[in-house]
């Protein structure tokens, strides 16, 4: 993203970004526990999270009504309201706000069910670059062991029923999934990604998150342990 940061935004945007199952919840929870105990104001906000678009969301998808560019448009206006509503005020006012997923899960999902890259990106240009986006990075095969864990079904888009790539839904939710990865490998690099080994264990994957986000926090807090 090339949108540049105006001087005036004084907190931090984190971002976490990966498959389901790659541990970006876990991680941005024991984050916003490691700030809050440092004394700094954190707000999360997770994707696909507004009030105002929610209703319509899941009516859509509900019906498998929804082409890739509506369904596109609806995850860009749930965003959009977010921004607006929380993120760009919180980051005016201070805070560091951690994202569950931004602009790069739009960009990955979007494109791998045909979107035009460019034109997916355009729609977003209002939004603002990350300080640090994590990209949590796992084999497909143990976000898939991680989530179906006690969840026998899988919902139609999340299981890219709408791709056709198979008719099983487990099997069309893995080549989906890969998919997604390929698309988060090519962006790591030109988007500055912080790559985290997701195979790691929670621990060990925390303490380098930490020691990423050490460097943003405000000098008065950087020698509390
Ligand atoms: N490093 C890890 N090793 C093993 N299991 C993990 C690890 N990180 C997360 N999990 C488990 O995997 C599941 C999915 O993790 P979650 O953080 O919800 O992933 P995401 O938010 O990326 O979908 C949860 O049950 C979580 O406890
Ligand atoms: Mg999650």
């Amino acid at each position: 993203m090339k949108t540049a940061r105006p001087s005036r935004l004084e907190g931090k945007l984190i971002v976490v970004e990966g498959i389901d199952g790659s541990g970006k919840s876990t991680q941005i929870h024991l984050l916003e526990k490691w700030l809050n105990y440092k004394g700094i104001s954190v707000f999360k906000s997770e994707w696909n999270s507004s009030e105002m678009v929610k209703e319509i969301t899941s009516r859509g998808k509900k019906k498998g009504l929804l082409t890739p560019t509506t369904f596109s448009l609806l995850h860009a206006t749930d965003f959009a309201d977010r921004y607006e509503r929380n993120i760009l005020p919180l980051l005016r006012a201070g805070y560091f706000v951690l994202a569950d997923r931004y602009v790069y899960t739009a960009f990955v999902r979007d494109i791998v069910r045909g979107c035009n890259p460019e034109w997916v990106r355009k729609v977003y240009d209002f939004s603002i670059e990350p300080d640090i986006t994590f990209y949590f990075k796992v084999p497909v095969d143990t976000a898939v062991d991680r989530i179906l864990v006690g969840r026998p079904k899988l919902k139609y888009y999340e299981a890219g029923m709408d791709l056709n790539l198979s008719n099983d839904p487990y099997e069309s939710y893995r080549i989906f999934q890969g998919r997604i990865i390929d698309q988060y490998d090519s962006m790591a690099e030109p988007e500055g990604f912080t790559v985290i080994d997701g195979t790691l264990s929670i621990e060990e994957q925390q303490r380098t998150v930490r020691r990423v986000i050490s460097p943003l926090l405000p000098q008065a807090v950087k020698g509390k342990k």
